[in-house]
Order: structure tokens, then sequence, then C-alpha cells
């Protein structure tokens, strides 16, 4: 497990109880072989697919626990959202919009490999929203939508995601000021 892109913080801290939690939390689907071959993946230009799941998990993570949400379950579902294993630009293994095929591909192999709750099941289905029609059916799978858009937006470097989502702007200056 790697560093976080963007978080002053470190989750190999010994001394942050939030980050020997998260460890906890996610530690067995992060050191699952098969979840590792996420590594091979290019995501959002500059990183890989596995860091990109931590990412999103670990601000799901923080921000489900300040909400007083399902964290456990959010964080979780948060690192399988992307669990799929190909390369969708040139071998999908199924045709259709990525948007729409690459969750149910990430829920197939976490229903495999993990057990999915049905907390986690929304979070991993839904977290395209809305950039697909069907939005998520609980706050868990709307935070994993957020901090995946969030995270893209740090991964990618662009800030035309924060214009595209306000929202994401307001998450990202609380976090700055050490809000959340
Ligand atoms: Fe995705
Ligand atoms: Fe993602």
């Amino acid at each position: 497990m790697t560093h976080i892109l963007g978080s002053k913080r470190d989750f190999l801290d010994w001394n942050d109880e939030d980050a020997m939690e998260f460890l906890e939390i996610t530690r067995d689907i992060a050191d699952h072989p098969e979840f590792r071959k996420l590594e091979q993946f290019t995501h959002h230009l500059h990183t890989n697919r596995y860091q990109h799941c931590l990412n999103v998990s670990w601000y799901t993570y923080l921000w489900a626990k300040k909400l007083g949400l399902n964290y456990k379950e959010a964080a979780r579902g948060a690192l399988l959202h992307d669990f799929f294993l190909y390369d969708y630009r040139n071998n999908p293994p199924i045709e259709g919009n990525h948007n729409e095929i690459h969750p149910i591909a990430a829920f197939t192999n976490a229903e495999k490999y993990f057990e999915v709750t049905d907390i986690m099941r929304d979070c991993i289905l839904r977290h395209m929203w809305p950039n697909t029609s069907a939005s998520p059916e609980t706050r868990e799978g709307y935070l994993v939508s957020v901090a995946d858009k969030y995270c893209a937006g740090i991964e990618v470097g662009s800030k035309s995601y924060y214009a595209i989502y306000p929202v994401l702007k307001q998450i990202y200056e609380m976090i700055e000021e050490g809000l959340i």
C-alpha cells in the first residue's frame, strides 16, 4: 500500500488512529493478489488503478466517518469500485458504454473474491453517477461517487473537474482547512 495522493496525512503513520483503522478495514482487499493486479493498469493518465482505488477509499473513509455513515462498508465499497481487470480502450471484454459496463465488471469481481454488503454493492454499481442515469440509493454510495470525481481531479491534475462539480471544490477546501 502506498501514499494517498493529495492528502496531508500518511496512512502508514502509526500515530494516526484513522490511518491504522483504515488499514485494518481495507488490508485484506488491498493485499489480495487478484486485487493487486490493478497496479498493472494505467488510470487517469498519471497513476494506476490500484492507487486510484486506494485514494477513493481513503477519502470516502474519512468523509463517511465524519458524516456518521457506515464508514467501514463505504471504505470497502470504495476500494472495490473500479475492480475491473482490463484496458477499456484496447481490450474491453464486453461491448458497450464504459461508464455503464465497468461498474458491473467491478461488482462481479468483488463478489467473486470478497463478501459484498448492500451498501458496498451500491457504492460499486452506482459510482459513475451523475455520468450515468442511475443514482445511488445510499448516502455512502453518493459519497463514493463524489470521492471518485474528487480523486480523478487530483490525479489528472485538471481544475475542470471543479468547474463541472462545484461541490468538489467545497469539499477540497474543507480538507485544506482541516475540517474533514
Ligand atoms: Fe469507475
Ligand atoms: Fe474510479
